[in-house]
């Protein structure tokens, strides 16, 4: 039971918690209006693991500072307060700088002379960990030079849960493990170039409607998730960024479970501080704060961008922090651990020895060279702009990522090109310029000309972007051919007369679509963020269609944020090669006539599923309130069963399975063999934390922090100081006073319990879950004339009824030269094993038969073999592991190629069944409560 308090501010209404008898913990538990626990206190960071000499120094640092510096330090000035998307206070007797926060995962926002980088989803479909950490390290420079300290990347919510999501593209994978490994790599390139990463946006961020209050709904939307569903797809990658030290994670918009991201006390408290133990801090998304002291309590570190509303002056922190810790409402020790993981995570970085002269060097709000350091208020006119060309050679790692993430759908030998082409023709307006420049619209909030990016806060300015049509033409004319080109989506009669000629002369009709999306914000072409449908936009079916009615040789490339509907035309016979080329960034146009001329051979893999249709999906975006004028529930009654566990387990035939993709060789797999490593069991982890430290004095006379008399306020800009020694009058709040009930164990500064699946010793949760139990190790070899990368997947079937058919658990890229053969080994953790038990609020390993495939998709795994002799019991014998006994392992005949350069068709593919030992029909299975799967 809850007990009465007074409170600083409107800003301290806690959530009312415990209405509902639902409880996620159930399992499917996704029910509407359900809620999940109160957890409290809010675990203080301890300097676990690698963060130990960062701690040590922030906790020297935070022990100098005052009430106010604490309190500048969690709270952002207010939107256009500073240069930056978002800037907190700075502590100028100390000589350390306010910190600039910017977007975005694919580059510097806003800024002139940076490199517009390939979008994650690109990235992911490289399946490649050296490209994920490259690219995060490239970009982690560039914001570094520019003076940048935190990048508002990587993002791994949403993780794609509908296809539709506005912000996917964002992300990497619906796919946990891919999602997981790519977050891992990104966030130790960036931070490894000295900028903190900000992993976002923590959790069940899936939508762009209703992200946030509006016309039709009072609150956000509500994600309603269990608790099976929450470790074993959303939280994973989260994990891996915690794992890998990113110093700060993003609070969602959403609620999820009836309670803003932003002081949900079970997501924030419970499971990222304590379970994950994680070190860094948490940064609201922009305006995700919804009260003052609930937040702090709930594990909120710093508030962005600071002010309640944009320019409202007002802020639920800033003043009204420093109210809550001079009344008791929010304890000094929960202010210092704010400060204390700021601070860490700036050391943690090096940003010490990463800083640029007068950073940030460039402002969000204009690109002139002179202006107003504080743009909302139209004050400090000055240099703001030095124009720092960043760029370094990024072009090439571009370029690459770019060449190694397409991937070839369909080629029936038509692929590659030769140059040598009578005839090259180009169609459609994603081949060619924008209108209005690469940069005309802003926050590429239109689709105009190639699509090399979607639109929103994840953009980048480009500093130059290579068309298709422009790099196709080179090479066409280094050979000293002909080429001619219809750009514009609806001159059908153009395009008819040109796609004839090919008919008549030979060569290749090329034509480009593509699919677009972004952030709620914007909306395009009726698109409110999210996509209205799966359809290539501006027709370009009717453009393909109406290519493919005259060219016998039509190939068709596609940039788009997801899965699009393919089967107007993907089997039509004169379509001859279909590529997916993601979402590329400034180099799109000399990767793409790479892939299409043969000087890279395609070995990228799709990220996602392509269904046949929409419904095939299971899940799609929540377009319509369907709470009246409340927070709209969005119920994940699916749990885990998105993308290709969804259309595995209700045996959906997709048009591209996960995981797919052809090259311009052919590879075989063979010779699995299993090894049970030596690892010792599992040790849920026991005992308590310390007490909550606090560091230095606070005087708790009011006049102490009275802003200084004479002072100069900038408009709209938040301070940490007073402006009244009577603190209901300083909190502008007329309601400050007022009692509300509050949970048990918010002010509880003893020692705490430590959580089974948490870690006494570093963060990432328990380090036993990373224990390898297994190596599976595989044989491929290129059957071809040609070198080509083959990234080759291992999956794994849990075994229960409730699990998916496969899950992915390890991928590797490789070269490998033609007739040649390469052992390819993949480690097996026990995390990779196990499955989330809501009783023991931990991961356990069933009891069910594990069975290892390895194969070349989520559908062609012509390798498999069965997972036992290694240790997966728990020391404390719960639950019975399985019974022990040898590994075994067969290779089966895969009735075909895994992939194919002239010889594989879309029927072949249509009508191919997924190969291995087991039998790929799945279990029954019905959500309790549904007798359909038609959600
Ligand atoms: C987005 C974040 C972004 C922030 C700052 C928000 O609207 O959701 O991803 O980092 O704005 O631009």
């Amino acid at each position: 039971m809850g007990f009465i308090r007074s409170t600083a501010a409107l800003a301290a209404l806690p959530l009312v918690f415990g209405q509902n008898s639902s409880s996620p913990f159930n399992n499917p538990g996704a029910v509407s209006f359900q809620t999940s626990p109160p957890k409290y206190p809010s675990p203080w960071g301890e300097g676990l693991g690698d963060w130990a000499d960062a701690y040590s120094q922030a906790e020297a640092f935070v022990s100098k500072l005052t009430l106010l510096e604490k309190v500048n330090l969690t709270t952002g000035v207010g939107w256009e307060g500073e240069k930056c998307v978002g800037n907190n206070g700075a502590i100028p007797r100390l000589g350390f700088k306010a910190l600039c926060m910017q977007d975005s995962p694919l580059g510097v926002r806003f800024a002139d002379f940076v490199s517009a980088f390939p979008a994650q989803l690109s990235v992911a479909s490289t399946w490649s960990r050296d490209l994920f950490y490259q690219r995060g390290n490239a970009m982690g420079s560039e914001h570094r030079d520019k003076g940048v300290d935190v990048q508002l990347g990587p993002v791994v919510g949403p993780i794609g849960r509908a296809p539709e999501g506005g912000r996917n593209w964002e992300g990497f994978s619906p796919d946990p493990v891919l999602s997981g490994v790519a977050v891992y790599e990104t966030v130790k390139g960036i931070q490894d170039a000295g900028v903190v990463a900000c992993t976002k946006h923590y959790v069940g961020n899936e939508q762009e409607h209703f992200r946030q209050a509006g016309a039709n709904n009072s609150e956000a939307i509500s994600s309603n998730i269990d608790d099976v569903t929450l470790h074993e797809l959303y939280v994973w990658p989260f994990a891996d960024a915690i794992r890998a030290g990113t110093g700060s994670i993003m609070c969602s918009y959403n609620q999820i479970n009836n309670s803003y991201a932003c002081q949900n006390s079970y997501l924030q408290n419970y499971i990222m501080k304590n379970e994950l133990g994680f070190q860094g801090f948490i940064m609201s998304d922009w305006s995700a704060q919804h009260s003052g002291v609930a937040s702090a309590l709930a594990g909120l570190d710093m508030t962005m961008p600071g002010d309640v509303g944009f320019d409202s002056g007002t802020s639920f922190w800033g003043p009204n922090l420093t109210i809550a810790v001079l009344n008791g409402t929010v304890p000094q020790w929960r202010l210092d651990d704010m400060a204390v993981r700021i601070v860490a995570a700036w050391y943690y970085v090096d940003r010490e020895n990463n800083q640029v002269e007068n950073s940030p060097t460039f402002s969000s709000w204009t690109q002139d060279t002179y202006g107003y350091s504080h743009y909302h208020a139209s004050e400090g006119y000055t240099l703001i702009n030095e124009h720092l060309d960043v760029q370094d050679d990024h072009a090439e790692l571009i370029r690459k990522i770019d060449a190694d993430g397409t991937v070839l759908l369909k080629n029936n030998g038509a692929l590659p090109l030769t140059g040598k082409e009578k005839l090259t023709t180009v169609f459609g307006s994603d081949a060619g310029e924008a209108m209005y420049g690469p940069n005309g619209c802003g926050d590429r909030g239109c689709d105009n000309g190639t699509l090399a990016m979607g639109w929103g806060s994840g953009t980048a300015n480009f500093p130059y972007l290579i068309t298709p049509l422009e790099a196709i033409k080179s090479v066409v004319r280094d050979n000293r051919g002909s080429i001619e080109s219809v750009t514009d989506d609806f001159a059908y009669a153009q395009q008819a007369a040109l796609a004839h000629r090919v008919s008549q002369t030979g060569g290749a009709c090329i034509v480009f679509a593509n699919s677009d999306a972004g952030e709620g914000y914007i909306t395009v072409d009726g698109n409110e963020g999210d996509r209205n449908n799966l359809t290539l936009w501006h027709e370009g079916d009717a453009l393909i269609n109406n290519v493919a009615s005259q060219c016998p040789n039509t190939i068709v490339v596609m940039h788009t944020v997801g899965p699009v509907l393919v089967g107007n035309w993907s089997d039509n016979a004169n379509v001859t090669a279909i590529i997916w080329a993601g979402i590329p960034g400034q180099e799109s146009g000399n990767a793409i006539a790479d892939i299409l001329y043969g000087a890279v051979n395609p070995g990228g893999k799709t990220p996602f599923t392509w269904g046949k249709t929409r419904e095939s999906y299971g899940t799609d975006v929540l377009y319509v309130n369907n709470n009246g004028q409340g927070a709209p529930q969005d119920n994940f009654v699916e749990g885990v069963f998105i993308d290709y566990r969804y259309f595995d387990r209700f045996n959906e035939t997709p048009q591209y399975e996960f995981g797919y993709g052809l090259s311009y060789t052919n590879f075989s797999y063979a010779n699995i063999k299993i090894n049970a490593r030596s690892a010792p069991a599992y040790v849920p982890t026991t005992g308590n934390t310390p007490a909550a430290p606090t560091y230095g004095s606070v005087s708790n006379r009011t006049a102490d922090y009275l802003c200084p008399p004479g002072f100069h306020f900038i408009s709209a800009y938040i301070y940490p100081c007073l402006n009244s020694t009577d603190l209901a009058t300083a909190s502008l709040e007329p309601r400050y006073g007022q009692n509300v009930t509050i949970n048990p164990g918010e002010y509880d500064s003893s020692p705490q319990p430590r959580l089974p699946a948490g870690s006494a010793v570093g963060s990432g949760g328990n380090a036993h879950l990373y224990d390898v139990l297994y190596t599976v190790t595989a044989d491929v070899t290129n059957t071809g004339a040609v070198a080509g990368d083959e990234v080759a997947q291992l999956y794994v079937s849990l075994g229960g009824p409730n699990d998916p058919v496969v899950v992915l658990r390890n991928f590797d890229r490789k070269t490998i030269a033609p007739g040649a053969t390469t052992t390819y080994s993949f480690d097996i953790t026990r995390r990779d094993l196990s499955n989330w038990d809501t009783a023991a609020q931990d991961w356990i390993i069933t009891s069910y038969t594990k069975t290892a495939y390895v194969g070349s998709s989520s559908r062609r795994l012509p390798l498999s073999g069965t997972l036992s002799g290694a240790n997966t019991g728990t020391s404390s014998g719960y639950p019975p592991g399985p019974t022990g006994g040898s590994s075994s392992a067969s290779a089966v005949p895969t009735g075909g190629s895994s992939s194919a350069a002239g010889g594989s068709t879309a029927s072949s593919y249509h009508h191919g069944k997924p190969t291995g030992t087991k039998s790929w029909a799945p279990p029954a299975y019905t959500p309790p409560g549904y007798t359909t799967k038609n959600w």
